[in-house]
Parts: structure tokens; sequence; C-alpha cells
């Protein structure tokens, strides 16, 4: 996979994912993290999670953060960087002190079984989802209670050998899709927004429930990170801003 190499700030309309099997993480690994990278803020929440996973989980996505913000930064030292967290959830680079770069990119998160991964955009505002395709699921029923109407139909249409992967396809875009608008997933109305997804993998907006802000565009991609997971990336830029180029990385990178 490309590396980030000599990327600087100043490249506009990229997006950088990272991704990272958090199990491959030592537990040395991890306490190392939380003593020198995380901030206080974090190791409370780490203190306060319900289950040591979700522990693991937070300490690998924080550490994932900050050496793929550092990367696409050319920002030496994981370790000084500092992140806030908005009142629906959604991470940002915090201002104080980092205002060049809290305002050069923009960061979203997720987990799922054996994937984190952190997409890092330079121009615009991102979203990431993962899922695990061995997840078990009711496709049909949860499309219907969850989806558009356009995109539990399309679940619906699906072939039976097909359609949890339909599925997994329009759950992780629905949950990019909030997590550039930094609300909770149950809060979006099932209506809101609907996508169409080509066989060839492109996907574009089909409605979202009300009229678009002329001054804003979407795009979204569709990745398959390793065999086992599926990988969803919304993105929210000006009217006149190119659509960013998208590179997928391994963290720690092989080798
Ligand atoms: C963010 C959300 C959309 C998805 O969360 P999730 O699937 O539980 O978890 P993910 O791993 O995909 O994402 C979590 C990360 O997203 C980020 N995040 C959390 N809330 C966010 C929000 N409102 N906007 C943007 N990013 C958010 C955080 O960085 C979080 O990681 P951290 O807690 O380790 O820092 C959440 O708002 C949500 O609604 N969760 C419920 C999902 C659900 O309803 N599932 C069952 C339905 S059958």
């Amino acid at each position: 996979m490309a590396a980030v190499g000599a990327t600087t700030v100043g490249d506009r309309a990229a997006i950088d994912v990272w991704i990272t099997d958090p199990g491959a993480a030592s537990s040395a690994d991890r306490e190392r993290w939380l003593d020198e990278w995380l901030d206080e803020a974090e190791r409370a929440r780490v203190r306060d999670a319900r289950s040591p996973s979700r522990q693991a989980e937070i300490v690998v996505g924080r550490a994932l953060l900050r050496s793929a913000v550092a990367a696409v930064c050319g920002v030496p030292a994981p370790a000084g960087l500092r992140f806030t967290t908005a009142p629906g959830g959604r991470p940002s680079l915090a201002l104080d002190g980092q205002e060049r770069l809290a305002s050069a990119v923009d960061v979203s998160l997720a987990h799922t079984r054996g994937l984190a991964a952190c997409a890092v955009a330079r121009g615009g505002r991102v979203g990431v989802d993962a899922e695990h395709r061995g997840r078990r699921t009711e496709p049909i029923a949860i499309a219907r209670r969850f989806f558009s109407a356009g995109d539990a139909a399309a679940v619906e249409a699906a072939a039976p050998g097909e359609r949890a992967e339909r599925f997994l396809e329009r759950w992780t875009l629905r949950e990019a899709y909030t997590k550039v608008l930094g609300v909770p997933l149950l809060e979006l109305p099932r209506d809101s927004v609907a996508f169409g997804v080509e066989s060839s993998g492109s996907v574009r907006l089909e409605g979202t429930g009300s009229a678009q802000p002329a001054d804003q565009r979407w795009a979204f991609w569709l990745l398959r990170p390793t065999s086992g997971h599926v990988l969803a990336l919304a993105w929210r830029g000006g009217a006149g801003e190119p659509t960013p180029s998208v590179t997928l990385h391994r963290w720690p990178s092989p080798g």
C-alpha cells in the first residue's frame, strides 16, 4: 500500500484511510500508548469503559488516530497531538495550539471485529464506518426498520446469497454519512438518506429527504480493506471542491 511519505498538510482534496488489526497490538504497545500518547480525558474514557475489549478498542483507536494525523501532516510525534470530542461523539483535532492542523484536516474513526479504521481528509469533512462480514444479522428486517424505503428495497431485491453484502454496504454508508453530520445514527430519520450503489461499486446519493445546500457536495466510496470487512467513506465538501483521491494504508506499515 502506498505510504504517505512527503505529503504535506497543504495538499488538498485527499483522504487517507488507515487500518489496523487491533488484535495485533501487544499489551505492552497498548500500555505505552495509554501512558504516553493518550491525554487525561481519553484515559478516563478507558477507565470507565464497560469491558477490557472496549478499553483496548479505545486505546488502539486513539493511537491509530494520532499516527494517521501525524503521518498525513508530517508531524513527528503522535504523542503531542490533542483531540476533542463534540457533544454527539464526533472527534476532531483540538484547536488550542494546533490551529493550523485543526483547520487543515478532518478525522473520523470506526471499530469493528478485527479492524480499526481512521480516515483523515485534507479539505472537507469525512466519515468512516466498517463492519465485519461475519456479523450475524437479519438484513431484511433491519433494513426495513432502519433504512430509507429505497435502500430497504435494494436489500430485499438482492439475490439471497448477496443480500448480506448489499445490507452491509448500505449500513456502513449510512453510518459514514451520519459521522460526517456528527449525529447519532438513531437520530437520523429513516428516510433522510438513500444511496445508489452500482455493480462497479460506485456510490451516489439518491436523496437526503431535504434540499441540499447549493454550496455543498457529497462523495462516497465502498472499500474492501480485508477479505472480511466492508468499509464505507463519506465526504462532504464545498460545491467547487474537487472530489478527493482515496489512499488506503496499513498501520503499522509493513516492514
Ligand atoms: C457513531 C455511530 C453512528 C456509530 O457507532 P458504532 O457503530 O457504535 O461505532 P463505530 O466504531 O462505527 O464508531 C465509533 C467511533 O465514531 C466516532 N463517533 C462517535 N459518535 C460520533 C458521531 N456522532 N459523529 C461522528 N463520529 C462519531 C468516535 O470516534 C467513535 O470511536 P471512539 O468512541 O473510540 O472514539 C453512533 O452514533 C451510533 O449511532 N451507534 C449506534 C449504532 C446502532 O444503532 N447499532 C445497532 C442498530 S441495530
